[in-house]
């Protein structure tokens, strides 16, 4: 593990008339011992005007806040990333570019993917603290305050900046960490940003049925690869078969037990729960959030009058009948959302080992199992769900947090961020979340107000 800061290379990138001339240190290993020594690197890049007295927004080599990006989505690998077009998706400039641009400090890291047997759970979550660890190990020469560190990440990415801000430190990572050699570290973070995580895994597919159930049409979009070309992407449309109705029914009724184990408490420290119909006071607080979100999107001037499930009142949004919503919404995923009987999902890939490609991750998938197939350690499954360290003695807990997830998100029931945000409330953390309108499964793209949200935490 070296860092070497007389290596480096001064590249310029313009967009739109815009333009970064940045320091790259590309390529360094962030452990002595990796499983994938090409994959296991860190580009670290800094605004070059720092190295000749200048500052951006007030901030300058010593004091940038370090935001660090992750690429990962699916669980897929995600590759170590350069300011500049993105990888995948709508986006034409990734944010580095425009973080770079207002001033921060931007370090991207190569993150293990499930398709890999070395890359299965929880190598992601393993890596993205390894390269946490690199950073503060080389503090003295890194440019930035490894004391301001904020993670980004949407998806499966943004489910790892969330394990970063609940996790730091937690000694079970550390067998794992020695593993691959990172360096002897913390790996706490200042503030995790986290776009429509796809989280808390073992309850996904309950709290799915809870949102979906009775909406027996489903729309999706497959990715087809076909060698080295670039994805095609096949739309589906479907009618769940009597059985996986049957299936929903059975997730959705095990919802409510999940939800009112967990003692949740709004704001004003009212209890939120399910009764066995799946109302009750949760229900009622997600319905407050899309009320909101409605709220935000009249006052912006959109016109919601045709919403139907909708009920607005003197200009207000002041109701929603949240089972019509997610008609409107549609369905995506035929239950079991996540953990697929027959083994075919993402996450069942994640948490796969050595001698078995893919696993089950709850009682229910390996109880109907329709390929015999095995259930992985209770202790690898809850190593990748946040919800199960918010509040452990053990850990650092990041002290800002900003979560988003889409109103018109299909991909993980809304109630799967609410839990996270009312666990990380009830352990005396300020959350900014909203459900942004008409948002599908996306993220970075509201990097403006982001960074406003960083540069405010950052100052206080
Ligand atoms: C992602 C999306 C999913 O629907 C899922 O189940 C896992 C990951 C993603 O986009 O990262």
């Amino acid at each position: 593990m070296h860092f070497n800061k007389e290596n480096f290379e001064v590249n310029t990138y313009s967009y739109n008339g815009r333009e970064i001339r940045y320091r790259a240190f590309m390529n360094r290993s962030y452990v002595d011992k990796p499983a994938d020594p090409a994959f296991q690197i860190i580009n670290i890049f800094v605004p070059e005007c720092y190295y000749s007295g200048e500052s951006i927004n007030g901030y300058n080599l010593q004091n940038a806040p370090i935001f660090i990006p992750n690429s990962v989505g699916g669980y897929m690998p995600g590759p170590a990333m350069v300011p500049g077009p993105m990888l995948f998706g709508e986006a034409p400039i990734n944010s580095l570019f425009f973080a770079l641009e207002h001033g921060y400090v931007v370090a991207s890291p190569g993150i293990r993917g499930r398709i890999w047997t070395y890359g299965k759970a929880p190598a992601c979550i393993v890596d993205y603290k390894a390269a946490i660890r690199y950073l503060r190990h080389f503090k003295d020469e890194v440019p930035g305050d490894v004391n301001k560190i904020i993670t980004n990440g949407t998806s499966a990415g943004g489910a790892l900046s969330a394990l970063m801000g609940v996790t730091g430190n937690h000694p079970d990572y550390e067998p794992y960490l020695e593993g691959i050699g990172a360096a002897k570290e913390r790996d706490d973070i200042f503030a995790a940003s986290c776009y429509c995580p796809i989280i808390n895994l073992e309850n996904a597919d309950t709290a799915y049925e809870w949102q979906f159930n009775n909406v027996n049409e489903y729309h999706r979009i497959n990715m087809e690869f076909n060698g080295d070309a670039p994805p095609t992407f096949i739309p589906e449309d479907g009618l769940l078969t009597d059985e996986q109705i049957q299936i929903s029914d059975e997730l959705k009724a095990m919802f409510p037990q999940y939800i009112n184990k967990l003692s949740l408490k709004d704001n004003d420290g009212n209890s939120l729960s399910l009764d066995a119909y799946g109302t009750g006071s949760f229900l009622s607080y997600i319905e407050s959030l899309l009320v909101d979100s409605a709220d935000k999107a009249i006052k912006s001037g959109l016109d919601l009058s045709k919403e139907t499930w909708l009920t607005i009142k003197d200009g207000k949004a002041i109701g929603v009948d949240f089972f019509q919503y997610a008609k409107q919404v549609t369905r995506m995923k035929v239950p079991p959302a996540f953990d697929n009987l027959s083994l075919e999902a993402p996450e069942n890939e994640l948490f796969g080992n050595k001698e078995y490609p893919a696993r089950h991750f709850t009682q229910y998938g390996v109880f109907h199992s329709k390929v015999h197939g095995k259930i992985a350690e209770e202790k690898t499954i809850s190593l990748l769900n946040p919800v199960a360290y918010v509040g452990s003695a053990d850990t650092a807990l990041a002290k800002h947090w900003r979560i988003r997830h889409g109103q018109a998100d299909r991909d993980t029931s809304l109630a799967i961020s609410a839990i996270l945000v009312l666990k990380l409330k009830e352990a005396g953390r300020k959350v900014d979340y909203a459900l942004p309108w008409g948002i599908p499964h996306s993220g970075d793209y509201d990097l403006e107000e982001l960074f406003a949200w960083i540069d405010k935490i950052c100052l206080t």
